[in-house]
């Protein structure tokens, strides 16, 4: 993603962050990728929390998408996007989910995976702000 020019990117530890500072950090925030692994078919508080903090209002519209480690069934992902499409922002479809540890040839996919959401970000500011 840091290879696109114009964007700025801000990796946040969601567990060790005020309400505040996160509310912070979304208000001023144009895009949003959530990592969570799978536990008990679930994701986590933290992400919860971060639900909490999201203004359909505010942030309707803004670019969003998900990824994540599993070991066999992998839903968060997929609760990830679910909750935040309801919350009206605009969701890439496909999250980028592997198995246990993201390492060796994951790499490169994760790679790929945060080019197309850098991607998904360009076109949607573009649909958002014709003209510019
Ligand atoms: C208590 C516990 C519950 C888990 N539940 C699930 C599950 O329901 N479905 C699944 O696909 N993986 C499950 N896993 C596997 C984790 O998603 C997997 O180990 C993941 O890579 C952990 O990521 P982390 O190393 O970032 O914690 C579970 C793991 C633990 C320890």
């Amino acid at each position: 993603m840091r290879e696109s020019e114009g964007l700025e990117v801000d990796v946040t530890d969601i567990e060790n962050i005020s309400p505040d500072e996160l509310s912070g950090k979304l208000t001023v925030s144009d895009a949003l990728l959530i990592g969570s692994p799978t536990i008990n078919q679930n994701t986590l508080p933290p992400v919860y929390n971060l639900f909490a903090l999201l203004n359909p209002v505010r942030d309707r519209g803004k670019s969003a998408g998900a990824f994540g480690s599993f070991g066999w069934s992998g839903e968060a992902a997929g609760i990830i996007n679910s909750n935040l499409r309801s919350l009206k922002l605009k969701v890439m479809d496909e999250p980028a989910q592997f198995k246990f540890s993201p390492g060796g040839d994951k790499e490169s996919a994760l790679i790929e995976f945060g080019r197309k959401f850098a991607g998904h970000i360009l076109e949607n500011c573009k649909y958002k702000n014709p003209g510019e």
